[in-house]
C-alpha cells in the first residue's frame, strides 16, 4: 500500500527551510549527459523518485549512474550506448522522452517508448518529432514507439507553434552536434532551459539566446564531461512559500533564486501576504490577517506557472471573496478539485476556469494526490485546515518533493507519514541501487 501524510492543520509555519535542485532541470541535464562519451558530475540534484528513474532509463541505456554524495550524481556514458529507452521504465515518467534529442545526435539512432506519466492531459510530442524530422531526422512512430534514425543531422531553421518546454530541450541538445547553424524560434524561456543552456555551453557547445524566444545554435564536433550544479527549484520554492502563507506564518526560504519567481511572489502580495526579498538568495514570507481573492491564468515563462496553480487554488479556498484561475497549459489539471472540495471548500471548474468561493475555514479529510502538484496543494490545504487531514497516494509528491514533510516539520508543521516510503518501479526494473 502506499504511504500517506496525516496531518494536524492549524499551526503556524515559521522558520528557514533550504530549497533544493530543481526537478526539472535536473531530469534534462542528465539526459544531456548523454551527449559526450566523458563523465559528468552533476551536484545539487534533488533525490526524488522522478531523478531515480531518469537513473534508470540512463542505466538501460549502457550508462553507469553512481551517487558520490547526498545530492551529487556521477554520469560516465561511456562509447557503447544502447539506443533504446523501453516501455516499462518510459510509461512511468513522460519526461524520459527528452533522451530522443541526445541519443540521436549522438548514436544517429534512437527508438523511444510512447511516454505516459502525470496524469495531467494528453501531452502531445508533435512538435519534438517535427522538429527532429526538419533537422534531418527520419521518424516512424508506431506499436507504441518513436523510431528516429538520421546519418547526420544539419542546422535547419525551426518555428515552434507554441514555446513547448519538452520541444525546445530535445531540439536544443540534438542541434548542438548537428551540422551547422539552428535557429529555433518561439522556444520556452523557462528558467530551466537556461540552466540547460549554460550546461551544454560548458560541454563546449554553442548557444545563444537561451531565455529569449529565439535561441541559436551552431553544432560542435563533439561536447566534454563536466560538473555543474543544478539550479534551485522554483516550483518547491512557490510551494513552500504558499505554505508560509496559508498558515498565517513566518517563513524564510533559503538558496531559491527570486527572479524566478517575480510573478508568483507579486501575486503572493496581492493575497495580502508580505513577502522580502534579502540578498539574492533569501525570500521571507509573512502570511496577512486575511487572504484577499485573486486572479490567476497560468501561462509559459515569465508567465504564471502551472506547476504552482494547484497551490494558489488552496490559499485562495480560504480567500474573502471569489477568485478564478485559468489554467491554459494542461486541460486535466484541475482533478485535485474534487478532493480539495471534500475538506469543505466551494469550487467549481467550468473548462480550462476554476471559480472558488472562499470559505472561512478548510475541515481535515481523507483525499487522495491525484498527480504530484494536485498532491503538494492537497498537503498545503491540510496545514490550514481545523482537525487532520490524510494525504493518500503520497508517492506522486515523492515524484518532485524531496524529504516534504520533514522540511515542513522543521518549520514547525504537524505531518507524519505513515507507511514506508515506496522504491520506484524504476528500482525494481534496474535492480536495487
Ligand atoms: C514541462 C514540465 C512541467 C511543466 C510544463 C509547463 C518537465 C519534466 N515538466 O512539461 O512540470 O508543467 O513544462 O511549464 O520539465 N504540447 C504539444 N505538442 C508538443 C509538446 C507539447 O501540443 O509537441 C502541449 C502539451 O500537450 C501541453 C503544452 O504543450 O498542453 C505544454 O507542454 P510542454 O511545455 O511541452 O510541457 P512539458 O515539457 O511536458
Amino acid at each position: 500500500m502506499s504511504s500517506k501524510f496525516v496531518i494536524k492543520g492549524g499551526n503556524r509555519l515559521t522558520g528557514k527551510v533550504k530549497i533544493g535542485g530543481a526537478k526539472n532541470s535536473a531530469l534534462k541535464l542528465m539526459a544531456a549527459a548523454l551527449l559526450t562519451e566523458e563523465p559528468t558530475t552533476l551536484t545539487n540534484v534533488p533525490i526524488i523518485t522522478d531523478v531515480t528513474i531518469m537513473a534508470a532509463v540512463l542505466e538501460r541505456l549502457g550508462v553507469v549512474v553512481s551517487y558520490s554524495g547526498p545530492d551529487t550524481v556521477d554520469i560516465k556514458p561511456g562509447n557503447s550506448l544502447y539506443a533504446e529507452a523501453p516501455y516499462e521504465l518510459v510509461s512511468q515518467m513522460r519526461a524520459s522522452i527528452i533522451v530522443l534529442g541526445p541519443l540521436l545526435a549522438r548514436l544517429g539512432r534512437a527508438r523511444v517508448a510512447m511516454p505516459g506519466g502525470c496524469n495531467i492531459g494528453s501531452r502531445k510530442i508533435d512538435m519534438h518529432i517535427r522538429g527532429l524530422e526538419a533537422l534531418g531526422a527520419r521518424i516512424e512512430v508506431g506499436h507504441g514507439f518513436i523510431e528516429a534514425v538520421s546519418e547526420k543531422l544539419a542546422g535547419s531553421k525551426i518555428a515552434l507553434d507554441y514555446p513547448s518546454v519538452g520541444a525546445t530541450e530535445n531540439l536544443l541538445m540534438a542541434a548542438t552536434l548537428a551540422k551547422g547553424v539552428t535557429t529555433i524560434d518561439n522556444v520556452a524561456r523557462e528558467p530551466e532551459i537556461v540552466d540547460l543552456a549554460n550546461f551544454l555551453n560548458k560541454m563546449g557547445a554553442k548557444i545563444e539566446g537561451a531565455g529569449t524566444p529565439t535561441m541559436r545554435i551552431e553544432g560542435v564536433g563533439s561536447l566534454h564531461g563536466v560538473e555543474y550544479a543544478v539550479m534551485p527549484d522554483r516550483i518547491e520554492a512557490g510551494t513552500l512559500l504558499v505554505a508560509g502563507a496559508i498558515t498565517g506564518g513566518d517563513v524564510v526560504i533559503k538558496d531559491a533564486i527570486p527572479k524566478h519567481l517575480e510573478l508568483v511572489i507579486s501575486k503572493l502580495k496581492n493575497t495580502g501576504a508580505t513577502v522580502t526579498i534579502s540578498g539574492n538568495k533569501e525570500i521571507r514570507v509573512k502570511g496577512g490577517s486575511e487572504i484577499n481573492p485573486i486572479d490567476i491564468a497560468t501561462l509559459p515563462y515569465p508567465g504564471f506557472p502551472t506547476d504552482l496553480q494547484t497551490q494558489f487554488m488552496a490559499l485562495l479556498s480560504i480567500a474573502h471573496g471569489t477568485s478564478i484561475i485559468t489554467e491554459n497549459i494542461f486541460e486535466n489539471r484541475f482533478m485535485f478539485v474534487n478532493e480539495l472540495n471534500r475538506m469543505g471548500s466551494d469550487i467549481r471548474t467550468e473548462g480550462r476556469h476554476a471559480i472558488i468561493k472562499g470559505i472561512s475555514k478548510l475541515m481535515g479529510a481523507p483525499v487522495t494526490a491525484p498527480d504530484l502538484r494536485g498532491g503538494a496543494a492537497l498537503a498545503v490545504a491540510g496545514l490550514a485546515a481545523e482537525g487532520v487531514t490524510e494525504v493518500l497516494d503520497v508517492y506522486h509528491i515523492d515524484r518532485g518533493y524531496q524529504n516534504f514533510e520533514h522540511k515542513l516539520k522543521a518549520i514547525g508543521a504537524d505531518i507524519e507519514r505513515i507507511g514506508e516510503k515506496e522504491p520506484s518501479n524504476a528500482l525494481k526494473v534496474v535492480g536495487n541501487r
